[in-house]
């Protein structure tokens, strides 16, 4: 049986965010936004362990308390200068650990209302992939082109496209290799892609967005109070 691990990269500043506070430590119902992308990998029973990438000058993290979220949690405070550069010290990190086979899911600190069901239906459907994959939805809006007026151009055709979300799932050899040599994407998937694989897509939902501008935390908030998980 092959082992599940995840990394949360969280250091990140959250330039389209603003404000002083990093995006990861915007109040979101009571806590930090983190907490829940943290709750949902520890809540998951077949994720062993979760490292969390936190940036060398992070202040914020020692200011909660996070014993509720219990054993699995590790941090590490090695993150890049880059999204990419984060995970790849996080995986250098869990090497002693972490066998070549293993799934490493990486999840994204700013998708709090990441839910049990989508993360089961990830980890069930790559379970036996030769590749790995990534959650995902496809687009539902009619997609246009801008000029340089903010006039449209043309509608592009929303035909076979995707928006890419997270956890992103790989077994730990193939991503420390592809991150090593395409270090250049936003995401885990872009350098399997660069390295010659074709990932495989995972329908989850639009629940499941990145908080990225302060008027995504509203929803956010709506979506976790709406939601009843066991
Ligand atoms: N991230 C990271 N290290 C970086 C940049 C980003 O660990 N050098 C993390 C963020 O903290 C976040 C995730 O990658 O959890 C996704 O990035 P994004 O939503 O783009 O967050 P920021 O980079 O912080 O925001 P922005 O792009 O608006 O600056
Ligand atoms: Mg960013």
């Amino acid at each position: 049986m092959l082992r599940h691990y995840a990394i949360v990269p969280a250091a990140g500043s959250g330039s389209r965010f603003g404000g002083e506070t990093p995006k990861q430590y915007q109040a979101l119902a009571g806590r930090p936004l983190i907490y829940y992308s943290l709750a949902a990998l520890c809540r998951c029973q077949r994720i062993e362990r979760v490292w969390v990438v936190l940036s060398p000058d992070d202040r914020w993290w020692r200011q909660h308390d996070w014993t509720s979220l219990g054993h699995k949690l590790e941090t590490v405070f090695c993150g890049g200068s880059s999204r990419s550069a984060s995970v790849a010290n996080a995986l250098s990190a869990a090497a002693t650990a972490v066998d070549d086979d293993d799934w490493v899911l990486v999840h994204d600190a700013a998708r709090p209302c990441l839910s049990q069901a989508n993360l089961t239906t990830l980890c069930d459907e790559l379970a036996d992939d030769p590749v790995g994959g990534l959650l995902a939805v496809p687009l539902a809006d009619t997609l246009k082109r801008a000029d340089e007026h903010l006039r449209v151009a043309r509608t592009e055709s929303r035909d076979g496209l995707w928006q890419a979300q997270t956890p992103q799932m790989f077994r730990y050899g193939l991503l420390t290799r592809v991150l090593a040599e395409h270090a250049d994407g936003t995401d885990e998937a872009s350098a399997v892609e660069a390295a010659g694989f074709r990932p495989r897509l995972v329908r989850g939902d639009a629940s499941n967005f990145k908080v990225t501008y302060p008027a995504d935390l509203l929803l956010a908030e709506l979506i976790l109070k709406g939601r009843v998980e066991p």
